[in-house]
């Protein structure tokens, strides 16, 4: 009876999660903690992420950490450590990458700080030009923007990320119409610190006009330019649009992948292949006169009762230590999915409910959501579900994107996958959120995408503990490996695991005129990490090949002793479909 009721419990907790998260809208909420930590007032330093882990588990050191309030006090951090040769590294109020992308170099580096930097700098509303300091948030360019009348007509889906972050991974949402999904399309100007010789002063501002040749280097960075300091971003006048998601099947998904895109501007799609459903979502332009108030309050990322999160993950750990795959699965992710649907996934007509579609709603209240690092601080009752403090919510999310003109053939395969057995989407990946499919545009950006394409984004359990493997550990392996080999795919900056980013470079056609600026701007490699020499090609591999790394995801197994055998998981070429024979994932006997 014992163990009845508890599995019954289980299945409900992710759906009393997101009641709960509904009473819990409109009140208060622990703001996330501070990524950086010094036990020295300033000095002796960690940094962490968003999520309080790397994609290796490790903690990063640095010596010390400056929070500049003003140009003139970052060019003279970048200075004084130029002058001595002393490694540098920008962090953000939040560092959301999952990656190692925040860590200076070695372990006695100085840490940059933008919390402070997030400042309006000019608004040109004849001009429709906006200029920010670079540690603004998200949410604050977007209220700015509004409060004169502009809107950024595209973004991340959340508002938590700083626009110097967010443009250095090259951060997007999702739209093939205009100039795109990704936010770098719409600078026409930053103003960038970097080191400089003696005879400058050891650091110098560049300014970056919308034709200077130098932008297209630093609109996507990966941090390893130098500072930027400002931004400037074209947007349009502020506009309206009418949001409606539309249920159907995947039997032509193949097919609709590509035209869905051309057809609405907002468009996306949220696929569950476990039932054979696709979410559609139809998001246009309409005119400022139509009316509607609508509110984007996404659900996963509205503020949730600490209590109920770390109960979700219990059961979730306790299933997935049991191996619990069954159908119960299934049911259990689809309720949660249900519960989403009818609250139109956190959409509010008139910003309090949702009453039906379709949600018209201002742009600047449409584009992103994020209440959960609102505050103030509760002293914990409420945080975002992935707080580093509690015992919380846990996953990895990958982000990869494939060109258009292979999507087809990429979700057909995906399809075959999922028709050897349905239920390994409930579990292998977190099929309460299924697989979201947005759109991005090519790119002049160097580190962009040099094709029109498709971003698949998917979350996935992980565990605390060190090579403990998932269950179906191998259905994101053989997506992602098929996805990146197979389909030429690129990883998003920030986001997915670190054998993701093994050869990625090479897939960039441009990397050779970003380095040449890398060379140009920072020819002593201050602002560059171990990760991102790994990353850019310059000096070792993101991969590490230890026991237990395909598990980790941090390489591609060769041997069983890099997937878990004591638990059942043994290197083996790739299950269902005919591709290169090296593609290995860590496969359950
Ligand atoms: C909940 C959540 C939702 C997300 N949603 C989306 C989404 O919808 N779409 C999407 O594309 N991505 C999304 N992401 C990923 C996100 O875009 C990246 O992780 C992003 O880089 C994080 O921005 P940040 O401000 O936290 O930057 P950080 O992670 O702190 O920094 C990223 C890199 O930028 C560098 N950097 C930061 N500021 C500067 C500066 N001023 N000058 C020079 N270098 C700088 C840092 O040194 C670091 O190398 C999401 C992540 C999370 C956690
Ligand atoms: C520096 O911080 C670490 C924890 O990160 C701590 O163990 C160590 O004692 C600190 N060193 C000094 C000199 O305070
Ligand atoms: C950081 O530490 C270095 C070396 O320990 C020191 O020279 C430098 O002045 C410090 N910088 C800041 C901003 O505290
Ligand atoms: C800048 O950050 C400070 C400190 O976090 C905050 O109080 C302030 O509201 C922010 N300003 C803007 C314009 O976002
Ligand atoms: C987990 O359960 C599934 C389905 O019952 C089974 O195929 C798989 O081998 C099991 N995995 C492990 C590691 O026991």
């Amino acid at each position: 009876m014992q163990g009845r009721h508890t599995r019954a419990m289980e299945r409900l907790l992710p759906f009393l999660l997101l009641a709960l998260g509904v009473l819990l809208q409109l009140c208060s909420c622990s703001p996330p903690p501070d990524p950086v930590v010094c036990t020295h007032g300033k000095s002796n330093c960690t940094v962490t992420n968003a999520y309080g882990s790397f994609t290796d588990r490790s903690i990063c050191h640095a010596a010390n950490i400056t929070y500049p309030r003003t140009e003139q006090e970052l060019v003279a951090a970048v200075a004084a450590a130029a002058c001595a040769k002393r490694k540098l590294k920008v962090a953000t109020k939040h560092s959301h990458s999952i990656p190692k992308l925040s860590c200076p170099g070695g372990r006695h580096g100085t840490i940059i700080s933008t919390a402070r930097l997030n400042r309006t700098v000019h608004i040109d509303a004849a001009k429709r030009l906006v200029t920010v300091e670079s540690g603004m948030l998200l949410r604050d360019l977007i209220a700015a923007a509004a409060a004169a009348g502009l809107a950024l007509p595209n973004s991340p889906y959340w508002y938590g990320l700083s626009i110097g972050g967010l443009l250095a991974t090259g951060a997007h949402g999702s739209s093939l119409w205009g100039k795109g999904g990704a936010v770098h399309e719409y600078v026409v100007g930053m103003r960038i610190v970097t080191p400089a010789p003696a005879s400058k002063g050891f650091a110098m501002v560049r300014e970056l006009g919308a034709d200077h040749p130098d932008l297209d280097a630093a609109k996507v960075s990966l941090g390893v330019l130098g500072v930027i300091s400002q931004v400037t971003l074209a947007l349009e006048p502020m506009f309206k649009r009418s949001l409606t998601f539309v249920k159907r099947g995947d039997s032509d998904l193949a097919d609709q992948v590509v035209p869905w895109g051309r057809l609405h501007e907002f468009a996306d799609l949220t696929w569950h292949p476990q039932d054979g459903t696709v979410m559609y979502r139809q998001d246009d332009r309409v005119d400022v006169s139509t009316p509607g108030n609508g509110l984007n309050g996404f659900l996963i990322f509205r503020a949730s009762p600490t209590r109920a999160t770390i109960d979700a993950r219990a059961a979730e750990v306790s299933m997935q230590l049991r191996n619990v795959t069954d159908v119960a699965r299934c049911a259990a992710a689809q309720l949660d999915v249900s519960a989403q649907e009818k609250q139109a996934f956190g959409f509010m007509n008139d910003g309090v409910s949702f009453t039906g579609y379709p949600v018209v709603g201002y742009q600047h209240r449409m584009q992103a959501a994020g209440t959960c690092i609102g505050g103030p601080e509760d002293g914990l009752l409420t945080s975002c579900i992935w707080d580093p403090r509690i015992d919380g919510s846990f996953y990895y999310n990958s982000g990869f994107s494939v060109a258009l003109s292979k999507a087809p053939a990429f979700i057909a395969d995906v399809q075959r996958l999922r028709d050897l057995n349905p239920d390994m989407f409930c579990t292998g990946v977190d099929g309460r959120v299924g697989l979201m499919l947005r759109y991005v545009k090519a790119s002049s950006a160097y580190l962009g995408k040099p094709e029109d394409s498709i971003d698949l984004d998917v979350l996935f359990y992980r565990s605390r503990t060190y090579g403990i493997p998932r269950v179906y550990a191998d259905l994101v392996d053989e997506i992602e490996q098929m996805a990146l080999n197979k389909y030429g795919g690129l990883p998003h900056w920030g986001k997915n695991r670190d054998f993701a980013f093994d050869g990625a470079i090479a897939k960039y056609p441009k990397a050779d005129k970003f380095l040449l600026v890398k060379d140009r701007y920072d020819p002593d490699g201050l602002f560059s990490s171990e990760w991102s020499d790994q990353v850019l090609g310059i000096h070792g591999s993101p991969t590490i090949v230890q026991k237990g790394c395909a598990i980790e995801g941090l390489c591609v197994c060769s041997d069983d002793t890099h997937c878990a055998p004591e638990h059942g998981y043994f290197c083996r070429p790739e299950r269902a479909l005919r591709g290169p024979r090296w593609r290995r994932l860590a496969l359950a006997r």
